[in-house]
């Protein structure tokens, strides 16, 4: 699955870097292109997950707050009840209460009862007997005499004769009797809620009431009466205005309050700091039906965005529950989400700015990084260009210590190479030009004086031997005409010896065998007195090939070598004579190895030369080289020499093998 989708994006990056409409795309271009590339894949997913991570993160962060002001409104609903709690239990220990309840005078206590409740600002404030008739009403001083056994908190506390503290739902006659003004206090008219549940009543008369009910006792800890206490929470701003002092600071974000605290008595608002739009409280607004689902029908706590009377607020709602744990009202803290949501947007700006700069720089880094890289290869391409078309001084200057550099680094030791290969191979060739020029030159002079001298020296040759056989033997004369005609003979073999040079008759090729040849020359130089002293090796090998040459040319050649050899050796030695088939030139080998005093290194040059000799005047022609070397190029062969002073030296007759066919010729 991944290679695969590996495989579509290279084979989508290469058509999108090489197209193949044959359009030429610099490297530079490419390069800039696959950064850019790659510099836009990385910055989206970049973006993407970190806008998703800062909104979560945000969003996040304001439930965690909501969910801690949730737990701090609770501490203050809950510190508001203990402090009813407190004044009642006190109250309900005190003497004057006690001796007046002994005494069956209650007026004795009323003045105590009215100042403490007015002192501690509580709305009920009331005394019953030990069967919860009641004795005093410092709300109600009139009514008395009623009994109040049926509020569960007042039945709670006669029962288990312990203070009881709780929130209570407290009936409207009950308000009533307390005090007429707290009825009033309680009933709201339900106002249009859009997403509230039905409901079929369209008021609320009951008011949901912190309350706290101590039993009295009398010196035998015998029960004898109830004080009960308490405040009504409907219109009664004090937990959620104190909320909102102390966990919000009563901040403002855009002209509203940044934090509110609502008291629902079942899913009606009776005390909030949520503004209407014309600023006055949402009380008698009701909760949505999606959150009174899960707190108060389920029990649970709702943490999440709501929409509240005309706002979006990040919430917290949890139930509230009576003494029996029956849920009875919801307890709602929740944060102006504009707040987190302008957050949210600034962090996710200043993140994408960042994002931005970063991708600029890479950009630019990427600009420069291709520049450079593609600066040295087309520095290279160009240098190669420059050596294709022949400038072997071109060099690829490049520094950027990495493989381009190496590789320029080898192309300028290449063209390097090159260079002095070319000089090299055009001193050769000057050379090899001089040397044929020479040769031709040489050859032409030798020819030409040949020519001339070979007519008169047939006049002196031919007379000298006649007037030799005409005197007699005993002619004083006789002694200078032998030397005569001794001297006109040998004139007649240099001049024969350059008219085969310069002549090089046409070779008459036929398949010849060359270890006949040579063993044919051998029986012609064995019984000549030079030769007595020598040791004659033969190296033949078995089934050499035939090969096409001209075998009386060819006999001439190895005539040279051997008479060369035994003169070397000056009579005494040993002269090796070796045949043998290269299969790799496809070449027959004579070599001729002999124990004499070998070449010194300065002849070597003009070993082949026309009248090149060593040998004493009269001795050596130096012609015999280079008959050798002209017959065996005309074979298309070649002479190699290998010579050590002293030692001896070895020379190499290579000839190639093919017989050539003869076409069209008898
Ligand atoms: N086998 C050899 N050993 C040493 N020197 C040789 C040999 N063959 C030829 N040379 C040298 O090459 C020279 C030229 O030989 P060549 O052309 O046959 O002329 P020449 O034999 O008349 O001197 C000789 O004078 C000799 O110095
Ligand atoms: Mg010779």
């Amino acid at each position: 699955m991944a290679n695969a989708l590996k495989a579509i994006y290279e084979r989508s990056l290469l058509n999108f870097l090489a197209p193949k409409s044959g359009v030429k795309m610099p490297i530079a271009t490419k390069l800039i292109l696959s950064f850019l590339l790659v510099i836009i894949v990385t910055s989206l997913v970049f973006i993407a997950v970190g806008v998703q991570l800062i909104g979560n993160r945000v969003v996040a962060e304001a439930q965690e707050k909501v969910r801690n002001d949730l737990n701090a409104a609770r501490e203050i609903y809950l510190s508001e009840l203990s402090e009813i709690s407190g004044v009642v239990r006190f109250t309900a220990g005190r003497f004057f209460l006690r001796d007046a309840l002994l005494s069956e005078d209650i007026q004795q206590a009323t003045r105590e009862l009215l100042e403490t409740r007015l002192r501690e600002g509580l709305d009920v404030f009331t005394v019953t007997d030990a069967s919860g008739n009641v004795l005093f009403r410092s709300s109600n001083p009139e009514l008395s005499g009623d009994n109040q056994s049926h509020i569960e908190l007042v039945r709670a506390a006669l029962d288990s004769k312990e203070t009881v503290a709780g929130t209570a739902i407290v009936a409207a006659e009950d308000l009533q009797e307390e005090s007429p003004h707290l009825a009033e206090q309680a009933y709201f008219e339900f106002i249009d809620t859009a997403k509230a549940r039905f409901r079929e009543e369209t008021q609320e008369t009951s008011g949901m009431m912190l309350m706290v009910a101590a039993p009295i006792y009398d010196y035998r800890r015998n029960l004898i009466g109830v004080l009960y206490g308490g405040n009504l929470l409907n219109r009664n701003f004090d937990i959620v205005d104190t909320t909102k002092r102390t966990v919000y600071k009563g901040l403002k974000y855009d002209g509203k309050d940044i934090g509110t605290a609502t008291i629902f008595q079942d899913d009606v608002r009776i005390s909030t700091n949520v503004k209407n739009e014309d600023g006055s409280r949402a009380i008698g607004t009701r909760v949505s039906e999606e959150v009174y689902d899960h707190v108060v029908r389920q029990g649970g706590t709702w943490i999440g965005r709501a929409y509240v009377v005309n706002s979006w607020y990040i919430t917290a709602y949890e139930p509230i529950r009576d003494i029996h744990d029956n849920i009875i009202g919801i307890l709602y803290v929740g944060i102006l989400e504009q707040k987190y949501l302008d957050i949210k947007r600034r962090t996710i700006l200043i993140f994408l700015v960042i994002a931005l700069v970063g991708a600029l720089i890479s950009l630019a880094l990427a600009y420069l990084l291709s520049r450079g890289i593609s600066g040295s290869i087309s520095r290279l391409a160009s240098a190669s260009r420059e050596v294709a078309r022949g400038n072997l001084d071109a060099r690829a200057e490049v520094t950027s210590n990495d493989e381009l550099q190496e590789l320029a680094e080898s192309f300028n030791a290449m063209a390097s190479a090159l260079k002095k290969r070319d000089e090299q191979l055009k001193a050769f060739a000057q050379n090899r030009i001089q040397e044929s020029e020479r040769l031709a030159m040489i050859g032409q002079l030798a020819a030409g004086v040949a020519h001339e001298l070979n007519n008169p020296l047939q006049g002196i040759v031919a007379y000298s031997h006649l007037l030799l056989e005409k005197v007699s033997d005993d002619d004083p004369m006789r002694g200078s005409l032998q030397k005569i005609v001794t001297q006109a003979d040998r004139s007649k073999d240099i001049i024969r010896g350059l008219l085969d040079f310069s002549r090089q008759t046409k070779p008459q090729k036929m398949p010849s065998n060359v270890s006949h040849i040579l063993l044919e020359c051998l029986s012609l130089v064995e019984k000549q007195p030079l030769f007595h002293n020598i040791k004659i090796e033969k190296d033949f090998v078995g089934n050499l090939p035939l090969i096409s040459v001209d075998p009386s040319q060819i006999q001439q050649v190895f005539m040279n070598m051997i008479i060369n050899a035994a003169e070397a050796m000056q009579g005494s030695g040993r002269l090796t004579l070796e045949t043998r088939f290269d299969p790799v030139d496809n070449t027959v080998d004579v070599i001729f190895t002999d124990t004499g005093h070998g070449i010194r290194e300065e002849d070597m040059p003009r070993l082949f030369d026309p009248f090149f000799t060593t040998k004493e005047v009269g001795h050596g022609t130096g012609l015999g080289l280079a008959i050798s070397y002209g017959i065996v190029r005309k074979h298309r062969g070649t002479i190699a020499v290998e010579s050590k002073i002293g030692t001896g030296t070895t020379f190499i007759i290579s000839l190639p093998a093919t017989v050539e066919k003869r076409i069209g010729r008898a």
